[in-house]
C-alpha cells in the first residue's frame, strides 16, 4: 500500500509534504484515508488519484478523528468516487457485507482472525463477546466447524452478521445474540470452551463476565490497546492489569498483534483458565 500512496501523491502533484496518517484501509471497494492538516482541495485531488491508481477502489472516504463510541465507528467524509458506505469484503476465504460508516470493520486484523480460527477444534463451543459483522466468528465456524455464539450490541452489525452467516453457509453453526453482552451473561446458562474478546479499548471491563461464562479449562483471547514504548513495556502493563482481574491459577501468553499509534500497541493475552 505505501507504493500506491506515493504514486497517488505523485499523480495528484500535491508535493512531498503530505502525511497520510496511518496509511489507507481498503474495505471491499471502499478506501478510507486519514489526511490531517491538508486543504480540502488537495485531499480531493489525492483521493481521485487513489481511485484511479487502485483498480478495485470505487469510493474514497476520509476518516475524521479516531474510532469512537459504543459501536466503535469511524466518522467518514466523502472525497471521491461513488457515495456509498456499503460494500462486500473478501478475507480468509469468507465474504462480508459491511457498512463502513455504521459498523466497525478493520481489514488489518485478517492474519489474527485466521490464526484464531486455525487454533479451534471442531467440537469446541466458542463465544465471541464483541462480534461486529462476523469476521472472527464466521472463519471459526467455516474453518474449524465449531459452534459459535456471537454477541453484538449494534443492531446494524447484527443484521449484517446474520446475512454474512448465510452468505458463508455457516448459519447452522453461528448464532447471533443482539444486545449488551454483560446483561446476556447474567441470564444465560451456556458455558464455553473458548471466548474471544476483540474489543481492545474496553475488554478489561468485561473480563470478569468472560471468566464466569468459561468452562473449567477454557481459553480466553483477550485484546487490549496498551501504552508502551515497546512490546516489553506494553507487555508488563498488560501483565499488571491481568493480575488484578484474573484468578491466580490462570496461565497467560502475551503477544503483540500490531502497532496502533505512536507508543500504543495492540496486545493479545491468550489466557488458559484451568490446569
Ligand atoms: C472493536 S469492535 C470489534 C468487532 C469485530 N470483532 C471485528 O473484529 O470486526 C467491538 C464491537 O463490540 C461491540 N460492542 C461494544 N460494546 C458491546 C457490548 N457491551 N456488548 C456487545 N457488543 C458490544 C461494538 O458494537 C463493536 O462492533
Amino acid at each position: 500500500m505505501p507504493r500506491l500512496i506515493s504514486t497517488a501523491v505523485e499523480r495528484a502533484r500535491i508535493g512531498s509534504g503530505l502525511r497520510v496518517a496511518t496509511g489507507v484501509d481498503v474495505v471491499g471497494d471502499i478506501a478510507i484515508v486519514r489526511l490531517p492538516g491538508l486543504p480540502t482541495r488537495e485531499k480531493k485531488k489525492f483521493a481521485a488519484a487513489l481511485a484511479a491508481e487502485v483498480k478495485n477502489v470505487r469510493c474514497v472516504y476520509e476518516q475524521e478523528g479516531g474510532i469512537e463510541g459504543e459501536h466503535r465507528l469511524r466518522k467518514l467524509r466523502h472525497l471521491a468516487g461513488e457515495e456509498r458506505t456499503l460494500t462486500m469484503h473478501r478475507e480468509n476465504g469468507c465474504v462480508y457485507k459491511v457498512d463502513v460508516a455504521r459498523c466497525y470493520f478493520s481489514p488489518r486484523l485478517s492474519t489474527e482472525r485466521l490464526s484464531i480460527a486455525r487454533s479451534v477444534s471442531p467440537g469446541e463451543k466458542v463465544l465471541n463477546m464483541f462480534a461486529g459483522v462476523g469476521p472472527f466468528s464466521i472463519p471459526v465456524a467455516k474453518i474449524a466447524g465449531a459452534k459459535v455464539t456471537s454477541c453484538e450490541v449494534n443492531a446494524m452489525a447484527c443484521r449484517l452478521h446474520r446475512e454474512n452467516n448465510r452468505l458463508n453457509k455457516v448459519d447452522g453453526l453461528v448464532t447471533v445474540v443482539r444486545g449488551d453482552v454483560s446483561r446476556w451473561a447474567e441470564t444465560t446458562d451456556l458455558r464455553f470452551d473458548r471466548i474471544l474478546m476483540p474489543h481492545p479499548s474496553k475488554a478489561d471491563e468485561f473480563l470478569p463476565q468472560a471468566v464466569k461464562l468459561a468452562r473449567k479449562r477454557a481459553t480466553i483471547h483477550y485484546y487490549r490497546h496498551v501504552l508502551g514504548r515497546d512490546v516489553e513495556e506494553a507487555g508488563s502493563a498488560l501483565s499488571k492489569e491481568l493480575a488484578s482481574i484474573l484468578p491466580r491459577r490462570a496461565k497467560r501468553v502475551l503477544r503483540k498483534v500490531r502497532v496502533v499509534g505512536p507508543r500504543w500497541v495492540e496486545m493479545a493475552a491468550d489466557i488458559r483458565l484451568g490446569p
